[in-house]
Formats: C-alpha cells, structure tokens, sequence
C-alpha cells in the first residue's frame, strides 16, 4: 500500500529504508505516526536526516511507540535518565556496540525497539550494520527451522555487569557502567530462539552473541557449537544494511527482528550520539 504522509526509500535489498517528509521536533498526527510505524514493520530500521530535535523531543518521540528504558548498567545522560550517551572520545580506543546483538536480550520484557540520534559524527567511519532476523530463520532449513522452533536459550547481563569485565569495559570507553552495577549477580532471563513479532505475525532468529549464553537445559559448552553456526548465519551478508550517519541523523530499529553492530573504525576521532531505548513485550 502506498504511503499518503511520508516517503519511504529503501536503502538495501534485506532491510532499513531513509523516510523523507517528517519533522521529528512536530507533534506528529495519529495518520503520520501509523504510516512511520508501518514503515518500521515493513523495514525493520528506519532513518531520518536533518532532524533538530532536543533530547525531551527524542524522548516523547520514542514514547510514541511504549514507555522508555532506563539502562540497567550505563551511566545515563545527566538530568536523563532515560537517554544512554552513546560517546567516543577521541583518545578512546573502545566504543559501545561493535558486537552484533539486540538491545538488553537479557531482561524478562526485552526492548521493542530503539532510537538513536545523532549529535556529531566523524566526516568517515563509525556506520552502524543492521541485519534481518526474520531472513536468517526463513534461510535456515526446515530441519535446522522444526528443531529450533521449540527451544529458548538463556540471555544474561554478564558481559556488562560481571565486575571484571565491566571494569575491563569502562578501560578507553566513555560510556560507563555504573559502579553499583557490577555484580556478580547476573540479570538473566529465557526467551524463545525463534521469536514470532507480534506487530507484524513475522517468525525470526531470536539469538545473539553479545547476550545468549546457552540453550534452555544445556551446557555452554554444549550449547557453543550451533550457536555459533546460528550468530555467523543470522549476519550473512546478504540479509545486512549499512548506514552511514550525518550529524543530526535518526534510526529506529525494531530489536525484535534485527541485530545491529557500531563499527570501530574511526581512531582518533569524536562520535556522539543519544539512545532512548523502548520496552517490549515478553518474547513469544
Ligand atoms: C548501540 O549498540 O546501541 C550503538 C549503536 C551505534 O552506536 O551505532
């Protein structure tokens, strides 16, 4: 079906479209905001350039599709609790997301999806990777498709929040986790490997290699070898989009259907970005 309100122009042939006509500082009409999220069902990821919002814009616009995250382990942006600063210093050598996952897969009610803005960019590099999780099951054969189907797998926190690793994190980063949130109390939680999207009926891979530490019932070791084979599958080339960020630029990206991956690639250099992260459902 056509679109009345806004142009939606796809950037690649598995997922994310650029969406033209909207000005995300506007009180957007109930006829506007529909046709954006039918964009992001049909899309999976969408992005808006030349957006001037302030950070209460970003978050009102992100209530519009269900109430706000506050990041269990970063520390948030002062006087926002709501908005994780997605910041790379120059001297850091480490960034935030330069793994492919879904945003905090760890939690009981796993994020619908997330908004990220960006403030100041470098002129190359930086470009963030999606990929369609709904392909990477439809892909996998019906054997490989009938024997996932009823399985769940365990998400934990751990790589975040574990003390060692969290300190080892905040080394040449400037996002930060907080103190109190290294523990050695895992945040864990059990979800369906092939996650049905209850916007869209969609079937789709529901594991990721920053979060999943095992099958429901087995050992990580036992676990490691098709979880392996399922995190290379779910980011084959051809079920990928990239997209290179101008400042002022926006994505929303649905966390139920596609992984996303901040590429490290600009040394020396300044990103700075907001993240307003959107709760979800429990995963069925
Ligand atoms: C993230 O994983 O949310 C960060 C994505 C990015 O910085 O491009």
């Amino acid at each position: 079906m056509a679109y009345q309100h806004i142009e939606v122009k796809p950037i690649a042939g598995a997922l994310g479209a650029e969406i033209d006509g909207v000005d995300l500082s506007e009180d957007l009409g109930n006829a506007v905001f529909s046709e954006i999220q039918r964009a992001l069902h049909e899309n999976l990821v969408i992005f808006f350039r030349d957006q001037d919002i302030t950070p209460d814009q970003q978050k009102d616009f992100g209530r519009r599709f269900g109430t706000l995250n506050i990041h269990p382990q970063y520390v948030p942006l002062d006087g926002h609790p709501e908005i994780l600063p997605v910041l790379k210093e120059p001297e850091d050598t480490l960034n935030i997301g330069a793994a492919w996952h879904t945003d905090v897969s760890f939690l009981e009610k796993p994020s619908l999806g997330s908004l990220l803005y960006a403030i100041e960019v470098p002129d190359s590099g930086g470009d963030t990777m999606f990929a369609n999780q709904y392909l990477a099951y439809e892909t996998l054969s019906e054997g490989m498709r009938d024997m996932l189907e009823d399985m769940t797998a365990v998400h934990s926190d751990r790589v975040l929040s574990n003390p060692a690793s969290a300190k080892n994190r905040n080394e040449g980063r400037s996002t930060l986790i907080r103190e109190e949130a290294m523990t050695n109390d895992e945040i864990c939680n059990e979800h369906p490997v092939v996650r049905t999207n209850v916007d869209t009926g969609r079937k789709g891979l529901y594991v990721n290699a920053a979060f999943t530490t095992r099958f429901s019932g087995m050992t990580e070791e036992e676990s490691k070898p098709l979880l392996e084979f399922l995190y290379a599958h779910a980011v084959r080339p051809e079920f990928t989009c990239r997209f290179k960020w101008e400042n002022k630029s926006v994505a929303f990206w649905d966390n139920r259907c596609t992984h996303h991956y901040a590429l490290n690639d600009y040394p020396g250099k300044r990103r700075s970005m907001h993240r307003v992260t959107i709760n979800g459902e429990r995963p069925v």
